[in-house]
């Protein structure tokens, strides 16, 4: 067991030693290999980031949505490389949350827990309402009509989303029965999505009319209210950041990688960087296609730009593919849920019965199920670019502790073993925690209120329950009366 320089409790809790992420108790199986880590990735990126929230980007900062999704995932990459280092450094499961238990100390560690479980949860919930939008934009065109108040929720003048609960729900019933069969079929998933990216490319570019980007930046470069919507590029670029994260997810099960040290950072690296060329293509390709306003609000905008440009039958496909891969997804999300749940339940920061893994798929049962039903609720009743922004701000401030983790870790731990180095780690931690702050900055104010109120529930949860039940606490606290 590596110690850190500082090692021992203090203020902001006790830190676990490298080396001392292994489980003690349940453990997880190890049964992914770097193909199924880097479509864990792809599977988790792609989504309805791209396939609907380019319309709510383009709404809010116009053409210049194309560099929105620059600046985003400028900032996820360098967020991707201090992943990287530390996935490799530390392959247990818990991802953001263990590197800050050992980097920063409990209590940060579980603030970042408790964003993860609002990144996880919502982002899921996000993506079932945006498959929703498909399905239901698919289902009319080919001529079925059906009952519109179970195709929204209240916000839209309708009584549930029932497409979005009932796909939630069947993603939870396939990860119930085991990580391998469904790392396997989000392969096949992966695949339909990226072929159905590269047809819009295909068809929409011939059609690319400079004009459609002029003006560029019709509202501006920062974010600021106009009309009760945040409008700018940094407003888009705070709300596309939702189609860059995923690559989180693949740390989340390092404990499962059979060879986590290569295969870690293939599948982080390496899913990343196709996402982000994918993005850049199909933006300037939907872009340049129709005017921004087109785009806009449309809650399936990828199929608009084919119909738009009379291709009825490739918007068919397009909104067939969102249809049959979206899920995948809401699948390596909930995955990454549920393993947050387990880890922290592991530690004693919630309750252990929480953490019992099932013998027979190997997976957290009782976790996945509740994790899936939330996920399912909110889904039914919430605004999709609502619920997107809360994931952002949890997903934020995990990839602010991990900029900050690096550089700790690099200061406190020079000469632990890292199976990948990331280049220059103050620069990229620093500019993951700058850019981080300035999208979270970006996000309207009422998010921001939201997520500080689900923040303090936490904090009040630690304070009361997972302090006192923290297995490194009293492991610190019996260390300390023994050598008195
Ligand atoms: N990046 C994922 C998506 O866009 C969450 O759906």
């Amino acid at each position: 067991m590596e110690c850190q320089k500082g090692d021992g409790m203090s203020i902001i809790g006790p830190r676990k030693p490298l080396g001392a992420q292994a489980p003690q108790g349940e453990t997880l199986a190890k049964t992914l290999g770097w193909p199924h880590l880097i479509a864990l990735g792809v599977g988790a990126i792609v989504g309805t980031g791209i396939y609907t929230l380019t319309g709510v980007g383009a709404e809010r900062a116009g053409p210049a949505v194309i560099l929105a999704f620059a600046i985003a995932g400028a900032i996820c990459a360098c967020a991707a490389l201090a992943y990287a280092e530390l996935a490799t450094m530390i392959p247990a499961a818990g991802s953001a949350y263990t590197f800050s238990y050992t980097a920063l100390g409990e209590t940060i560690a579980w603030v970042v827990g408790w964003s993860l479980i609002l990144e996880y949860s919502l982002a899921c919930s996000t993506v079932a309402v945006g498959w929703s939008g498909y399905l239901v934009g698919w289902i009319q065109a080919i001529g079925v009509a059906l009952p519109p108040t179970l195709l929204v929720g209240p916000h839209a003048g309708g009584i549930i989303n029932l497409p979005a609960v009932l796909v939630a729900l069947a993603v939870m019933g396939m990860l119930v029965a085991g990580t391998r069969e469904s790392a396997t079929l989000n392969i096949v998933l992966v695949v339909i999505k990226l072929v159905a990216l590269t047809v819009f490319v295909l068809f929409a570019l011939p059609a690319f009319d400079a004009q459609n980007l002029h003006p560029f930046m019709p509202y501006g470069f920062g974010s600021t209210e106009v009309e009760g919507t945040k409008r700018g590029v940094m407003a888009a670029a705070a709300i596309v950041f939702f189609a860059f994260y995923g690559f989180d997810a693949v740390a989340t099960s390092a404990e499962e990688a059979k060879n986590p040290g290569r295969d870690l950072t293939i599948g982080i690296v390496g899913s990343m960087l196709v996402c982000t060329a994918i993005y850049m293509a199909v933006a300037v390709a939907a872009i340049g296609a129709i005017p921004f306003l087109q785009l806009a609000s449309s809650p399936e905008p990828l199929a608009l730009v084919l119909r738009t440009l009379n291709q009825p039958l490739a918007a068919q496909l397009i909104a067939l593919a969102a249809v049959i891969a979206l899920p995948s997804v809401i699948l390596v999300m909930m995955y990454g849920q549920s393993r947050i749940f387990f880890v922290m339940a592991r530690d004693g920061l919630l309750p252990q019965q929480l953490a019992t893994v099932s013998k027979r798929s190997g997976a957290p049962t009782r976790i996945t199920v509740l994790t899936g039903l939330s996920i399912a609720a909110i889904a039914g009743f919430f605004r999709l670019d609502e619920i997107a922004e809360l994931a952002n701000a949890g997903t934020l401030v995990a990839f602010i502790a991990v900029g900050a983790c690096l550089m700790v870790l690099r200061r406190n731990a020079a000469d632990a073993p890292r199976l990948f180095r990331c280049p220059a780690p103050y620069l990229v931690g620093t500019l993951a925690i700058l850019g981080c702050l300035y999208l979270l900055y970006s996000l309207p104010g009422a998010t921001l209120i939201r997520f500080l109120v689900w923040n303090a529930i936490g904090l009040v949860a630690y304070f009361a329950y997972g302090r006192r039940a923290s297995f490194a606490r009293r492991a610190e606290a019996d260390r300390v009366s023994r050598t008195g």
